[in-house]
C-alpha cells in the first residue's frame, strides 16, 4: 500500500510536491491505514546520464533524490522511485538498461525502498526477461531491501516469470485511467475493462504473498484527465462517479491487489479519505492468505465475486454493470466459502449494517455499483 506521483502529477512532479504527499499522508492518517511506500513516478531524472548514472532533475529535484528519501523516511514511510528497462523511460527521459548494476546501487546508497521498472525505450533486442531478471539480480546484490515492481504492462505474460525475475508485483494490464470503460481509439484502460481482463487472464493462481499481479493505481478523488502521458494527444470527458469509485475500490481489496493512491492528497476531499480508508475493505485487502477474488457467476449484467479469507470468513462483491438498479442474489454454496455452518453474519462493508443468513445473500445495486460482503460462519 503506498501512493504514487503519476495518476495526480504526470510529468509535471517536483520534490515539493512529493515533500506535501509525505506530510498528507501522515496528517490524513493514510499512513497508519497501511499506505506506506511513498513512490516518485517518471519525469524525476535529468535529461543525460552522468557517466553512465542518473542524475535528479536540477529545477524540480534541486535537494537531490537522498535528501528527499531522509523526508520520507522521517516521518515513517517508505520511499520508492522509477526507471525504465530501456534506453529511456516513457516520458523519454534516461533510463537504465545497460546500467541495471550502477543504478541499483545508485538507489540503494539514496536509500530507495521500492523501484517500479517500466517498459518503455529501446530494448536493444532483448526479451523482457532478460531486461527485468538483468534488474532484478542487481537489486538482490545490493544491501538494501527494494521491492521491485515490474511494470511492462502484462504483454509479455509477466505472471509466469515476475518471481523469477526477482518481481515482487508485476503490472497485469494496461494504464489505468480514471473511467469507467474506454473506446480501442482512447490511451488506457478504464475500470470495468480491468476487472474484465483480471478474471480472463486468469491469472489469479500465480498471486499470493511475495508476489503479486498489479490492476494498476488507484484513480480514486481524481478528475478525468489523471494519469495521462503528456505525450498522448487525447481528450477524456468522463471521470468517475461515486458509485464507480466504490466499486473500483471494492474491486481492488477483492483482488487483493497494490492499492496505490495516485490522487492529489492536497486536495483530497473527505469522501476520497473515507474510502481509501474504510477498514474493513482494507482488511479485506490485506487479508494473510493474499488470495486474488475471482468471478463465480454472471446473469445479464450482474455478476457475483468472491474471494476466501482467513478464519473461513470470505468476501463477495454483487456487482451491477446495468444502468437501472438490479437485486443480486446469490449462497454461500456459490462463493468461495471454505465452513459449512447452519447460520452466517454478513457484514456490509459499505453501508455498514449487519445481518444473519442461513446461505441466501442479497442486495438491490446501484448502476455501476456494488455491495461488498464479508460472510463469516457461525
Ligand atoms: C507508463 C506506466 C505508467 C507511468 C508512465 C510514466 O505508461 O505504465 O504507470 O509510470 O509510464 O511515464
Amino acid at each position: 500500500m503506498g501512493w504514487n506521483s503519476w495518476n495526480a502529477f504526470s510529468c509535471a512532479v517536483t520534490e515539493e510536491d512529493i515533500r506535501s504527499a509525505a506530510d498528507r499522508l501522515v496528517e490524513t492518517g493514510l499512513r497508519d491505514a497501511g499506505y506506506e511506500y511513498l513512490v516518485v513516478d517518471d519525469c524525476w531524472m535529468d535529461d543525460e546520464l552522468d557517466d553512465g548514472y542518473l542524475r535528479p532533475h536540477p529545477e524540480d529535484f534541486p535537494s537531490g533524490i537522498e535528501a528527499l528519501a531522509e523526508y520520507v523516511h522521517d516521518r515513517d514511510l517508505k520511499f520508492g522511485i522509477y526507471s525504465s528497462a530501456g534506453r529511456v523511460t516513457c516520458q523519454g527521459y534516461p533510463a537504465s538498461l545497460g546500467h541495471e548494476r550502477k543504478h541499483a546501487r545508485q538507489f540503494a546508497d539514496w536509500g530507495v525502498d521500492y523501484l517500479k521498472y517500466d517498459n518503455c525505450g529501446d530494448h536493444e533486442g532483448k526479451d523482457a526477461l532478460a531486461r527485468y531478471s538483468a534488474m532484478g539480480k542487481a537489486l538482490a546484490k545490493v544491501d538494501r531491501d527494494i521491492v521491485y515492481s515490474i511494470c511492462e504492462w502484462g504483454r509479455n505474460e509477466p505472471w509466469r516469470w515476475g518471481r523469477n525475475a526477482g518481481g515482487h508485483l508485476w503490472r497485469a494490464t494496461h494504464d489505468i485511467v480514471a473511467k469507467w470503460s474506454t473506446e480501442d481509439t482512447e490511451f488506457g484502460l478504464g475500470i470495468a475493462d480491468i476487472i474484465d481482463q483480471m478474471d480472463d487472464r486468469d491469472i489469479a493462481p500465480s498471486h499470493g504473498p511475495g508476489g503479486w499481479n498489479d490492476p494498476d493505481m488507484l484513480q480514486i478523488g481524481n478528475g478525468p484527465d489523471s494519469g495521462q502521458s503528456k505525450l498522448e494527444d487525447v481528450t477524456v470527458e468522463r471521470g468517475l462517479t461515486p458509485a464507480e469509485e466504490r466499486t473500483h475500490f471494492s474491486f481492488w481489496c477483492l483482488f487483493a491487489a497494490p492499492l496505490m493512491a495516485g490522487n492529489d492528497l492536497v486536495e483530497m476531499d473527505d469522501r476520497t479519505l473515507a474510502l481509501l480508508t474504510n477498514e474493513d475493505a482494507v482488511a479485506i485487502n490485506q487479508d494473510p492468505l493474499g488470495i486474488q477474488g475471482t468471478r463465480d457467476g454472471r446473469l445479464g449484467e450482474t455478476e457475483v465475486w468472491s474471494k476466501r479469507l482467513t478464519d473461513g470468513r470470505c468476501a463477495v462483491i454483487l456487482f451491477n454493470r446495468g444502468r437501472t438498479p438490479a437485486t443480486i442474489e446469490t449462497t454461500v454454496e456459490t462463493v468461495d466459502m471454505s465452513v459449512d455452518a447452519a447460520t452466517y453474519t454478513v457484514e456490509d462493508v459499505w453501508e455498514d449494517d449487519e445481518w444473519q443468513t442461513s446461505g441466501t445473500l442479497h442486495a438491490t445495486v446501484d448502476p455501476h455499483d456494488v455491495a461488498l460482503f464479508r460472510v463469516s460462519p457461525e
